[in-house]
């Protein structure tokens, strides 16, 4: 059987990640049941640069063909002082998500016990590694809701988005975060901010109610505020986090500290369940948690482990290939405790050597075990 995935690199360290990244596909897909066919297109910065568009006509079709997306990163400052709708961030990726209905982000952040010391919260917080997941809305909340506007007013000028969820979406990632909590430790915490917002007092109102088909899941309902401080004063307390999207967004990055890197971060978007199906294959859009990283760019010292991990997350929830998945994360898992570094994990100990982008993808395609 032959699928076809999409492949976007975009702007910054993604080309040089994603080069990593289909190295380590390479090898792993060797005895795979299925064919691959990786088609790369352009987008964000580079496709601007080349077409005058972040999302060109082109590309949405290549991905509208594909069973997934495996997605680098785009923006960066060359492209900052376009009008914002047209800068990378704004035209190609918020677009492909909502276009897609992805409204699902799995964002894991897991901690090896190698890289306890590059976490910079002590050891005896840490504890012997971290393994929680957090669970993003990803297409509703005020990144996309309406109206979004600027205004003159007399003297005055002002601007504004606005903070909305309809019922069905938060019942649609409640249910998500509920199912995985169910196949984890049985735990959720659900963040809002319903101490202020009404539609922060709805989120948790729903969640609620969603709640009661899952008697045997805990539910813990927590203000962001006070999850940004528990998330370092006592990260093991969590286990499946459900965040509405601009808190996911922001405690996902602190989140991936927990991890030592945010270069460690993949992520899954996945979409509603009556378009997931293409021919039996489930769509989604891989993608690292992390950006461009413009400051080494093209130096081919990047990270690219949460790339790597992103495949392994699309083999795992679009293609079924949960053996595949599990011996690219072994291999990565192999590849630190053998002391494979790169910069942004590097700290110099007996056993670590600093390497490049393209090291550590070798180093990790050697490591996946066939047997
Ligand atoms: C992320 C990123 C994006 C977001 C940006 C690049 C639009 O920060 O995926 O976390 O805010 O969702
Ligand atoms: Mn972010």
């Amino acid at each position: 059987m032959e699928v076809q995935v999409a492949v976007l690199p975009g702007d910054g360290i993604g080309p040089e990640v994603m080069e990593a990244t289909l190295e380590v596909l390479e090898k792993v897909l060797r005895k795979s049941p299925l064919f691959f066919k990786f088609k790369k297109a352009l987008v964000g910065g580079s496709a601007i640069d080349a077409v005058g568009h972040a999302l060109p006509a082109q590309t949405l079709q290549l991905c509208e063909e594909s069973h997934a997306i495996l997605f680098g990163s785009v923006g960066g400052p060359k492209w900052e002082s376009l009008p914002p709708e047209l800068q990378p961030e704004r035209a190609a990726l918020l677009p492909l998500r909502r276009h897609f209905s992805l409204y699902a982000n799995i964002r894991p952040v897991v901690l090896y016990p190698e890289l306890q010391h590059v976490s910079p919260l002590k050891s005896e917080i840490i504890g012997s590694g971290v393994d929680i997941v957090i669970l993003r809305e990803l297409t509703g909340d005020v990144y996309f809701g309406e109206p979004k506007g600027r205004r003159k007013l007399g003297d005055e000028e002002e601007a504004f988005d606005t903070m909305l969820y309809r019922r069905y979406e938060i019942e649609r990632i409640g249910h998500l975060a509920f199912e995985l909590g169910r196949a984890r430790k049985k735990k959720v915490h659900s963040i809002d901010k319903a101490n202020v917002l009404t539609s922060m007092v709805f989120w948790r109102e729903v969640i609620s109610e969603i709640h009661k088909n899952y008697p045997d899941v805990e539910l813990h309902h927590m203000y962001v505020d006070n999850a940004a401080m528990q998330l370092i004063r006592n990260p093991r307390q969590f286990d499946v986090i459900l965040c509405p999207n601009m808190f996911g967004d922001i405690l996902s990055d602190e989140a991936s500290q927990l991890s030592g890197s945010l270069g460690m971060l993949p992520s899954a978007s996945l979409g509603v369940p009556a378009l997931w199906d293409k021919n039996g294959y489930r769509f989604g859009l891989y993608e690292p948690a992390g950006g461009t990283a413009p400051d080494i760019a093209g130096k081919g010292v990047a990270n690219p482990i949460a790339q790597i991990l992103s495949a392994a997350l699309m083999l795992r929830y679009s293609f079924y290939l949960e053996k595949e998945a599990t011996m690219i994360e072994e291999a990565v898992r192999r590849t630190i405790s053998q002391g494979y570094r790169t910069l942004d994990i590097y700290a110099a100990l007996d056993n670590t050597r600093k390497v490049s982008t393209q090291e550590m993808a070798m180093a990790i395609a050697a490591n996946i075990d066939f047997s």
